[in-house]
This record gives structure tokens, sequence and C-alpha cells, in this order.
């Protein structure tokens, strides 16, 4: 009895072990790869570039037509929204990038400008 409650224990803690790590980790430490999909978005594959409306110092951008993001830090969900959607003059991007393009420049540009980078409500 004493044997098999301790086998429990350990399988219990395994497995919140399992379920706390990877979510901690994706919250906290966006992928690298992740991070450089998402800054090679900004620089050179959205079109129109948005680098050519925004500053952003990690991506050497200086456009001054929309708000500076290292100002602004955007959450990621922020930035998808309004790269999925388009705010004022901004383009809207659906359509244009894929949803894990958006994804990871969401990611991306709130990683680099210390916002909130969690795409989850
Ligand atoms: C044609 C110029 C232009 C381009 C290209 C552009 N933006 Fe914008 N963006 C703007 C302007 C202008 C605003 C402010 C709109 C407003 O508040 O009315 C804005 C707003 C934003 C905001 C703030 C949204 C908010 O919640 O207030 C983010 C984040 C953003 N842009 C990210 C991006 C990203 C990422 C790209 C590339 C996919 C991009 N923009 C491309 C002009 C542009």
């Amino acid at each position: 009895m004493t044997h098999q409650t301790t086998i429990g224990r350990t399988v219990g803690f395994l497995a919140l072990a399992l379920i706390t790590a990877p979510a901690h980790a994706e919250a906290t430490e966006p992928d690298d790869a992740l991070l450089e999909e998402g800054r090679q978005i900004f620089v050179e594959l959205a079109e129109p570039q948005c680098a050519v409306c925004h500053a952003l110092s990690d991506a050497d951008a200086v456009g001054e037509i929309g708000p500076n993001l290292d100002d602004l830090q955007p959450s990621a969900q922020q930035v998808h929204a309004a790269v999925t959607g388009g705010v004022g003059v901004m383009p809207a991007y659906d359509g244009l990038l894929t949803q894990e393009q958006i994804d990871a420049l969401a990611v991306y540009v709130a990683q680099v400008t210390g916002a909130d980078t969690s795409l989850e409500d």
C-alpha cells in the first residue's frame, strides 16, 4: 500500500511538471526561430513592409507614418489585431500573411519591445 502511494505521488508530480513546464517556457521565452521568422516578416516579407511606416530599433526600422513601436510597446495580442484587421491607414494583412506568420510577427514585436508576448486571452 505504502509503495503504491509513493508511485502515485511520483506520477502525479511528473504529470504536473509536464503540464506546467512547457507552458511557462512559451509564455516567457519565445523560441528563437519564431522570433527570427517574425523579424524577417517585419523587415521583408510583409507587403507593404511594416518598416516603411514604423520605427522598431531591433529591426533597424525608422518609418514615421505609424506610431514608434519601441515607444508604444504593443502586446502580442494588440499587434495581432492591428495586423489582421488594419487600423486607420494601416492596411489589413489578413489573406496576405498566414495566421502562423501573423502569430510570429506579433510575438516578435512584443518580445523586442518588452511587452506581453502571450497570444492567449
Ligand atoms: C502604410 C503604413 C503602415 C504600414 C505598412 C503598417 N502600419 Fe502599423 N500603423 C500605421 C498607422 C498610421 C497606425 C496608427 C493607426 C491609428 O491609430 O489610427 C498603425 C498602428 C499600428 C499598431 C498599433 C495598433 C494599436 O493597437 O494601436 C501596431 C502594433 C502596428 N501598427 C504594427 C504594424 C505591423 C507589425 C506592420 C507590418 C505587418 C504594420 N504595422 C504595417 C501604419 C502602418
